[in-house]
C-alpha cells in the first residue's frame, strides 16, 4: 500500500504543483519543453525526459530539445500508409487514386498480386474514444466512393465497433455485416482492421473478397508514437523486451534504455473532440522501476503542458492571421498605386531596423511593423488621378490627398484589435506630424507625436526619397540623406534621425 501522506510525497506533488503553474505562463513552445524536461527528470528521479509534438502534417512526432541529450533534436516519423492514418486520426479517407496519394503504401498490393485504385477507410472508435480499429473498402467498381457509400460504411463502423467493444474477436454477424456492406456498395473488397497495441500493427480481423491470406499492417510507431495515436500511457519496466521499441536511437548514441513511461498530451480545449497534441516520455528511473503513482504524476504534468501546449498552437496562429491580414492590406496600397511596389516592405524592414538600434521591446517592434505597413492605407480613398499625378499638386488635390491619415485611422479603427496594437490607428495616422506642429492632421508637436509615429515619419521619408514618383525621379542616397538631416528637430525627432543614420551606415558596411 502507497503512503500518499508521507512527507516525500507531499514534497512531490507540491513540486508538481509548482511546475504547472510556471508552465502555465510559458508561450514559446522551446522554452516549455526545456522548462519542462529539465523539471520533469527531477521530479520523477529519472534520467532524461523528452517532450514529443504532433506534427500531423509531417507525420511526426518532434522534439527539439531531450533533457540528458542536449542539442539533439529527435524526430520520430510515424509510417502508417492511408489505412492507418485514417484510422490513427480518426478520420474518414476516401481516396480516388491510391497510388497518387502521398502516403499511400504499394507494398501490400505488390504482396497480393492486386492494384489498389480508390479507397475508403472508416476509423472504429470506441465510446472512450479508444481506437479500436478501422474499416477498409477497396475499388468501388464505379471508380469512386460516394457520400451514401460513406454513410453506409460509417454506419456499419459504429455497429462493428459496438462489439468489438464488447471484446469479441470474431463475433457472430461481423462477417455478414461486411459482406453485406460490400455488396451494397458495390466494391472489391472489405476489410475489417483492429489495433492490436502490443505489436503497433493493424491486424486483419475479416477480409471479405481477397484471397483469404492473413493480412496485417506495420504502422511503425514506436513507443512513443503508438502513446501519441492511442492517447494511451505506457509504462515498461523492461524495455528491451518489448517488441514495439525502437532501438536504433540508443544504437546511436550508444545510450541503454531500461526503464520508460510514457504519457499523451490530449487538447480537449477548442471542439468537442479531444486532440493528442504530444508525448511526454521519461527514461531509467534511478531507483526502481516506475510505479502506478510516477504515471499519475506525470499525467498530471501532461495535461498542463497539453493546455500550454495548445495555448501556444492557437496564440502563434492568431498571430500569423493577423500578419498575414496585414501584409495583404499593405500590398492592396502598392497595387493602387499610391507607393512603388516593394515600398512598404523595404519601409517595414527599415522600420523595424531603426526600432531595434533604439532598443525597443519586442512587442513595441510587433506595433511598429504593424503601424509601418499600415500607414498609408487611407490611400485607397484618394483619387487615382491624384494618386498618380504627373506634376505638382493643386491645392485642392493637396487637400484630397492629406484626407489619407484620416482615412487611415478611420479604417483601422474598425479592426478589433488586442489591447497591445489598441494605440495602431492614432500611430498610423500621426506620420505626417512634425516635431515643430507644422505637421498633419492634428498639428501635434514634440513629445504629443506618438514616439513610433515619428519613427514612421523619418523612415517613410527616407524611402520615397530614394524611390521614382510619378512627379519626379529618384533622389540619390546622399541627397535624400541631406533633406532627411535638414529636417532633423523640425519635422523629424533628432534621437530618430540619429538611429536612421547608424541603421544606414550598417547597411552600406554590411551591403
Ligand atoms: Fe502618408
Amino acid at each position: 500500500m502507497m503512503d500518499t501522506d508521507s512527507p516525500a510525497m507531499i514534497e512531490r506533488y507540491r513540486r508538481c504543483l509548482d511546475l504547472q503553474r510556471r508552465i502555465g505562463h510559458v508561450r514559446d513552445p522551446e522554452l516549455l519543453a526545456q522548462l519542462a524536461m529539465t523539471e520533469v527528470s527531477g521530479l520523477l528521479g529519472a534520467d532524461r525526459s523528452t517532450l514529443f509534438l504532433f506534427d500531423w502534417d509531417t507525420m511526426e512526432l518532434r522534439a527539439n530539445f531531450a533533457a540528458g541529450i542536449p542539442g539533439r533534436p529527435l524526430v520520430v516519423p510515424l509510417r502508417m500508409g492511408i489505412v492507418g492514418t485514417a484510422i490513427l486520426r480518426r478520420e474518414l479517407a476516401n481516396v480516388t487514386n491510391a497510388y497518387a496519394h502521398p502516403y499511400f503504401n504499394p507494398e501490400i498490393d505488390s504482396a497480393l498480386g492486386y492494384k489498389t485504385d480508390s479507397l475508403l477507410v472508416v476509423p472504429i472508435v470506441a465510446t472512450d474514444g479508444r481506437i479500436l480499429g478501422g474499416l477498409e473498402l477497396l475499388n468501388k467498381a464505379s471508380g469512386r466512393f460516394t457520400d451514401d457509400d460513406e454513410r453506409l460504411a460509417m454506419a456499419s463502423a459504429t455497429n462493428l465497433g459496438r462489439w468489438l467493444e464488447q471484446d469479441r474477436a470474431y463475433p457472430a454477424g461481423l462477417e455478414a455485416e461486411i459482406v453485406a456492406l460490400r455488396n451494397n456498395v458495390g466494391c472489391d473488397r472489405g476489410t475489417l482492421f483492429t489495433l492490436d497495441t502490443a505489436t503497433s500493427r493493424l491486424v486483419a480481423a475479416y477480409a471479405d473478397g481477397g484471397d483469404g491470406r492473413p493480412l496485417s499492417l506495420n504502422i511503425k510507431l514506436g513507443i512513443a508514437g503508438m502513446v501519441a495515436v492511442t492517447g494511451q500511457s505506457v509504462c515498461l519496466n523492461d524495455v528491451a523486451a518489448d517488441p514495439r521499441f525502437n532501438r536504433s536511437v540508443d544504437h546511436r548514441t550508444g545510450y541503454q534504455t531500461q526503464t520508460m513511461l510514457c504519457v499523451p498530451l490530449v487538447s480537449r480545449s477548442g471542439d468537442s473532440e479531444s486532440e493528442t497534441v504530444g508525448v511526454l516520455q521519461v527514461i531509467n528511473k534511478h531507483a526502481g522501476a516506475f510505479d502506478a503513482e510516477d504515471e499519475n504524476l506525470l499525467e498530471a504534468v501532461a495535461a498542463s503542458l497539453a493546455i500550454t501546449v495548445e495555448n501556444a498552437r492557437l496564440f502563434g496562429e492568431q498571430r500569423r492571421q493577423f500578419l498575414s491580414m496585414v501584409e495583404a492590406m499593405a500590398a492592396s496600397v502598392d497595387a493602387h498605386g499610391a507607393t512603388t511596389v516593394g515600398h512598404s516592405g523595404r519601409t517595414v524592414s527599415r522600420a523595424v531596423a531603426v526600432g531595434r538600434a533604439l532598443g525597443l521591446s519586442t512587442d513595441d517592434l510587433e506595433l511598429l511593423r504593424v503601424a509601418t505597413a499600415l500607414h498609408d492605407h487611407g490611400m485607397i480613398g484618394v483619387d487615382d488621378a491624384v494618386v498618380n499625378k504627373a506634376g505638382p499638386l493643386d491645392p485642392a488635390e493637396q487637400s484630397q490627398m492629406r484626407r489619407h491619415t484620416g482615412l487611415t485611422e478611420e479604417i483601422l479603427g474598425h479592426i478589433h484589435l488586442s489591447r497591445h496594437f489598441r494605440p495602431l490607428p492614432l500611430i498610423a495616422a500621426a506620420h505626417h506630424e512634425a516635431m515643430d506642429g507644422s505637421g498633419y492632421p492634428r498639428g501635434l508637436r514634440g513629445h504629443e507625436i506618438p514616439f513610433l509615429a515619428r519613427i514612421i515619419a523619418a523612415v517613410d521619408t527616407y524611402e520615397a526619397l530614394i524611390a521614382d514618383r510619378p512627379y519626379r525621379p529618384a533622389l540619390t542616397t546622399e541627397a535624400a540623406w541631406q533633406l532627411i538631416l535638414d529636417e532633423s528637430g523640425r519635422r523629424f525627432d533628432p534621437v530618430v534621425v540619429a538611429a536612421l543614420e547608424k541603421v544606414l551606415s550598417d547597411t552600406n558596411v554590411n551591403g
